[in-house]
C-alpha cells in the first residue's frame, strides 16, 4: 500500500523503511493540512502527529484512504465521523508513556510552585534578588486529578511520592486503583473545591470541551494552581484569563492550548477566505495568557522524550504492518 508519514524527522524516516518492500513509503517534514494534501492524493495509509488537522476538507482529498495511523494517544485532531462514514480505520498509540506525560505535569507544577522560570531568568541577568520568589511546598497539599486513566494514575503515584493527598474525579472510578495508590474519588465539584492544585488528564471529547470554565473556576479554592497537559479545549481560556485577572487562580502551567496549529502558524488565517471555522476570541485569549507572569506554557512537549518518541514510531510502524497483514491493532472505536 502507499504510505505517507507526515511531520517526520530524519531518524524517523529510517524507522519507517522497515515497511518496505510490502509498502511504498514516503516520509515528509510537512504537516498535513488542506494546502499540503494535494500531491499525496493516491495515499492509502496516512500517518501524522497532532499538528495535522484531519478534517473533511483534508480527508476528501484522499479517495483511496484506508487507514490513519496517528502517532499520538489522543485523536481529537481527526474527524472520526467522516472516517466512519467513509470506511477509514484509525489506529493510535495508546500507551507509549504514561510516565512521560505525568512527569511533565509535575515539571510544570514544581516550576510554578517554586517560581523556577522567573528565578532562572533573573540569575541569567546577574540578578540574585529573591523578592517575589517565595514558593510553596507540595507535601501535605491536596492535588485534584481530573481523569484517572493511564496518565492520571501515574500522576497520582508521583503526587503520593511527594507526600501530597489526592482527590480525583473520573466518569468511571477505579476503586481498586484508589485503594492501591491511596487516593479517594469525589464528584467534580468536590474535587474542584478541595484541591490546592489541579491536574487534567481527560481526553478531548464533546463531554470534556470547556469542562473547566467560569462556574468551575468559581468553585475552586483561592490561590489554586491549574496544570493542563491533556488538551487545550478542556479549559475555557477566556474564563482562565478572567480567573487569573481576578486572582482566583494563583498560577497555571499549560502544555496545551486550544487551536494549537493556528497558534503555531497564525498566518494561516490570512490564507483562508473565511474565518468561520476559527474561534478568534480564544486565539486572542491565548495571547493574553502568554503574557501573565504567573503562567508558564510549553509547546505541547509532554510526550517528547527520547524513549517515548522511539516507542511512538515503533508502535506506529507495527500498527501499519498489522493493518497490512489484515490483523489491525490499536484501532480507535468509531462508534
Ligand atoms: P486514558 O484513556 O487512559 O484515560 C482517560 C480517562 O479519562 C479515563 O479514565 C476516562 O474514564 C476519563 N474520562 C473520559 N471522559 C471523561 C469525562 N467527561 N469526565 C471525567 N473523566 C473522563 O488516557 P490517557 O492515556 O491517560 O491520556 C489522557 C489524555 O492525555 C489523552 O487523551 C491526550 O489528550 C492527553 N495526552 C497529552 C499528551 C501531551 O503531549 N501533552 C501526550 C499524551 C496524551
Amino acid at each position: 500500500m502507499k504510505v505517507v508519514v507526515f511531520e517526520t524527522e530524519e531518524w524517523e524516516h529510517q524507522a519507517c523503511l522497515r515497511l518496505e518492500p510490502q509498502h511504498e513509503v514516503e516520509c515528509t517534514r510537512e504537516r498535513l493540512d488542506p494546502h499540503t494534501a494535494a500531491p499525496y492524493a493516491s495515499t492509502e495509509i496516512v500517518s501524522t502527529f497532532v499538528n495535522s488537522q484531519l478534517g473533511a476538507d483534508v480527508l476528501t482529498q484522499f479517495p483511496r484512504l484506508k487507514l490513519i495511523a496517528t502517532r499520538s494517544t489522543g485523536y481529537d485532531h481527526i474527524d472520526l465521523d467522516w472516517c466512519k462514514a467513509h470506511g477509514v480505520a484509525v489506529a493510535n498509540v495508546p500507551d507509549y508513556g504514561d510516565s512521560t506525560v505525568a512527569e511533565h505535569a509535575f515539571a510544570l507544577l514544581l516550576a510554578v510552585a517554586r517560581n523556577l522560570v522567573e528565578s532562572v531568568e533573573r540569575t541569567r541577568r546577574g540578578d540574585f534578588s529573591q523578592t517575589g520568589l517565595r514558593g510553596f511546598e507540595l507535601r501535605g497539599k491536596t492535588l485534584g486529578v481530573i481523569g484517572t486513566g493511564r496518565i492520571g494514575r501515574r500522576a497520582i503515584e508521583i503526587a503520593r511520592g511527594l507526600g501530597m493527598d489526592v482527590v480525583a474525579y473520573d466518569l468511571y472510578p477505579d476503586e481498586d486503583a484508589a485503594t492501591q495508590l491511596g487516593f479517594r474519588y469525589a464528584d467534580l465539584d468536590e474535587v474542584l473545591a478541595g484541591a490546592d492544585a489541579l491536574t487534567l488528564h481527560v481526553p478531548a471529547t464533546a463531554g470534556t470541551a470547556s469542562l473547566i470554565s467560569d462556574r468551575e473556576f468559581a468553585l475552586m479554592k483561592p490561590d489554586v494552581i491549574l496544570i493542563n497537559t491533556a488538551r487545550g479545549n478542556i479549559v475555557d481560556v477566556p474564563a482562565l484569563v478572567r480567573a487569573l485577572s481576578d486572582g482566583r487562580v494563583k498560577a497555571a502551567g499549560l502544555d496545551v492550548l486550544p487551536q494549537e496549529p493556528l497558534v503555531r502558524e497564525e498566518a494561516q488565517i490570512f490564507r483562508e477566505t473565511s474565518t468561520d471555522g476559527y474561534d478568534l476570541k480564544a486565539l486572542v485569549a491565548n495571547h493574553v495568557l502568554l503574557r501573565f507572569p504567573n503562567v508558564i506554557v510549553t509547546p505541547h512537549i509532554a510526550y517528547n522524550t527520547q524513549s517515548a518518541v522511539r516507542r511512538i514510531i515503533e508502535t506506529t510502524v507495527e500498527n501499519i504492518e498489522a493493518f497490512g497483514r489484515g490483523e489491525p491493532r490499536h484501532l480507535v472505536s468509531l462508534a
